[in-house]
C-alpha cells in the first residue's frame, strides 16, 4: 500500500519535524547552488482541476530539481474529461508513474483516486484542504523564530480548506488556534471534531476577529471567496466585511505578530494593501518556501 498525503491527518508530529528540518537544508542548498537528485529516473504527473500558481510552478521545480521527470496533464486533455472514471484513471496513471500530485473540488474524487492508485498521491488543494500549504506555512512561522508549542495563530476569514488544515495541524503539534468567521461560514464540523477528540491543540471557532487576534503571534487570512464558489462573491463581500486583516486589527495582536496569506490576495477585501506589504508580512516568504518543503514532501512520500 503506497502513502498517500491527502489529508494534514496524514502527517505525524515526527514528521513535520523531519519536514521542517529537511525544508530548511534543502532551502539552504538551494540558495548555494547545490543540486539533489533523490528522485532521479523518476515520473511524477499532475493533475489540477483548479487554476494554481504557486502550488503548480513550485511542485514542477521541486520535481525538475530532484532530477525527477514532471507530466503536468490537463484534465479535458484526459479521457477523464470525457467521463472515463476516477477508478480507471488511477489504476492507468499509477501503473506508468511514481507518484501523483493532484489539485481537485470535492475530498471524495482524491480519496477514490488514491484507493485505485498504487503509487503515492499528493493532495494539492481540494475544496476540504490544503496540506501541503499548512506544511510550508509552519515552517516559515518555525524559520521566523516561533515555537510552535508556545504560539497562538488566529485565523480571521472563511471557514475554508485553508483553516480546515490549520485545525488538523494545531491538534497534532498542540498550538494553539483561534478561528473568526462569520456565523453559517465556519470551518468543517467534522474537521472540527475529529481534531477536538484526537487532538492536543486548544482550537476555538467564534465570529469576533477581535478576540481571536487577542495576544496572537501569528495572523493568517484567506480569500473571502474560494475557487469555485465564485457565484457566492456579492453575498460574502458583505457578511464578511468586519473579517479584514488591516492595521486596527494588527494592533491587537502581540507585538512582533507576523501576518500571513496563502495568497493569491485580493487585497482591500481580506487583508489592506498595508498589511500585506508592510513589516510585519511573511507572505512573500511563505509562498518560496511552497518550493522547499514541496521538495522534502515529494522526498518523504516518494523516495525508494
Ligand atoms: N497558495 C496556493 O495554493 O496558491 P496557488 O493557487 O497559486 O497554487
Ligand atoms: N481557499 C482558497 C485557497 C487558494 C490557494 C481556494 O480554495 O481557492
Amino acid at each position: 500500500m503506497p502513502r498517500h498525503l491527502l489529508s494534514i491527518f496524514d502527517l505525524s508530529k515526527k514528521d513535520f519535524k523531519t519536514l521542517f528540518k529537511r525544508a530548511a537544508q534543502l532551502k539552504k542548498e538551494k540558495k548555494s547552488g547545490k543540486s539533489h537528485e533523490a528522485l532521479k529516473r523518476k515520473s511524477i504527473g499532475m493533475i489540477f482541476e483548479k487554476l494554481s500558481t504557486r502550488t503548480r510552478v513550485s511542485f514542477e521545480v521541486a520535481i525538475n530539481d530532484l532530477g525527477a521527470a514532471c507530466l503536468y496533464m490537463n484534465p479535458s486533455d484526459l479521457q477523464l474529461g470525457r467521463g472515463e472514471s476516477i477508478a480507471d484513471t488511477a489504476k492507468i496513471l499509477s501503473s506508468y508513474l511514481d507518484g501523483i500530485i493532484i489539485r481537485t473540488y470535492e475530498q471524495d474524487r482524491i480519496e477514490e483516486f488514491a484507493q485505485h492508485s498504487t503509487v503515492p498521491v499528493i493532495n494539492a488543494l481540494t475544496d476540504l484542504g490544503h496540506p501541503t500549504q499548512i506544511a510550508a506555512d509552519l515552517f516559515t512561522i518555525v524559520e521566523a523564530g516561533k515555537k510552535l508549542n508556545k504560539i497562538k495563530l488566529a485565523y480571521v476569514g472563511d471557514g475554508n480548506n485553508i483553516v480546515n488544515s490549520f485545525i488538523g495541524a494545531a491538534s497534532i503539534l498542540g498550538f494553539s488556534l483561534s478561528v473568526a468567521a462569520p456565523k453559517g461560514y465556519e470551518p468543517d464540523s467534522e474537521f472540527l471534531k475529529k481534531a477536538i477528540e484526537s487532538g492536543n491543540g486548544s482550537i476555538e471557532v467564534i465570529n469576533d476577529p477581535k478576540i481571536a487576534v487577542e495576544n496572537a503571534d501569528v495572523l493568517y487570512t484567506d480569500v473571502w471567496v474560494s475557487m469555485g464558489q465564485e457565484k457566492e462573491t456579492k453575498k460574502k463581500q458583505k457578511i464578511f466585511k468586519p473579517f479584514q486583516i488591516n492595521n486596527a486589527l494588527l494592533s491587537l495582536a502581540n507585538p512582533g505578530a507576523i501576518v500571513m496569506h496563502c495568497l493569491p490576495a485580493h487585497k482591500g477585501e481580506e487583508i489592506t494593501e498595508d498589511v500585506l506589504e508592510g513589516p510585519n508580512s511573511v507572505v512573500y516568504e511563505q509562498a518560496e518556501n511552497k518550493l522547499h518543503m514541496g521538495k522534502a514532501i515529494l522526498e518523504m512520500f516518494l523516495k525508494t
